[in-house]
């Protein structure tokens, strides 16, 4: 992980980072959630974050629209040597999240801002209750992600709540 972040802050790559990943990671250790989605890999930070809390009858499943990174992610999973299978998928998520087939317990959402709202209507369907989605950015990008924290706030769909962490926070929403 102390790796990836130095990679990270020498090609300015936007992972999750320390502060608000021990906040994911915390999530993912008390939920135990056996079904993982992603929305944004990266190089797989957040994907190896969640993965070492899990065991191996745990499965992850996280897209990434970008070839290279979705290449470079893979390389960095398999070298981290953890329990959980995960599986990338290279694609647009709006159009992977509507093909993937069984239900999901826990979604950490961190691509194209204002896409969020999107993405998370599109895998409404696959995600059982209970569900916490985990919306990155959700402090710096409020305004892009506008309609999102609008719709997880209003909808009675949700239970909803912002946590700060540091200058920007995470929207942490439980579906109903
Ligand atoms: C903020 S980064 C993800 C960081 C990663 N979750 C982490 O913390 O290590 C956002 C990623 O989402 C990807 N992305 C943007 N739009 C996307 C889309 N529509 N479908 C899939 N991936 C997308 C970008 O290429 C980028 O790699």
């Amino acid at each position: 992980m102390k790796k990836i972040e130095s990679a990270a802050e020498l090609n300015f790559l936007p992972i999750i980072g320390p502060k608000k990943g021990a906040l994911l990671a915390d999530k993912i250790r008390k939920t135990k959630p056996c079904h993982v989605l992603e929305v944004g890999t990266l190089i797989g930070y957040s994907a190896i974050l969640m993965g070492k809390e899990l065991n191996g009858d745990s499965e992850i499943v996280t897209i990434e629209i970008h070839r290279e990174e979705a290449e470079q992610a893979g390389e960095n999973i398999s070298n981290a040597f953890i329990k959980p299978k995960i599986k990338i998928i290279t694609g647009n998520a709006i159009e992977v999240i509507p093909t993937l087939l069984g239900k999901f317990d826990f979604t950490f959402i961190d691509a194209e801002k204002t896409e969020y709202l999107q993405y998370l209507k599109l895998a409404e369907p696959i995600l059982e209750r209970g569900t916490i989605v985990f919306a990155d950015n959700a402090g710096v990008f409020a305004e892009q992600m506008q309609d999102y924290l609008s719709y997880v706030g209003n909808s009675g769909n949700y239970k909803s709540r912002y946590v700060q962490v540091g200058d920007d926070g995470v929207e942490i929403s439980v579906k109903l």
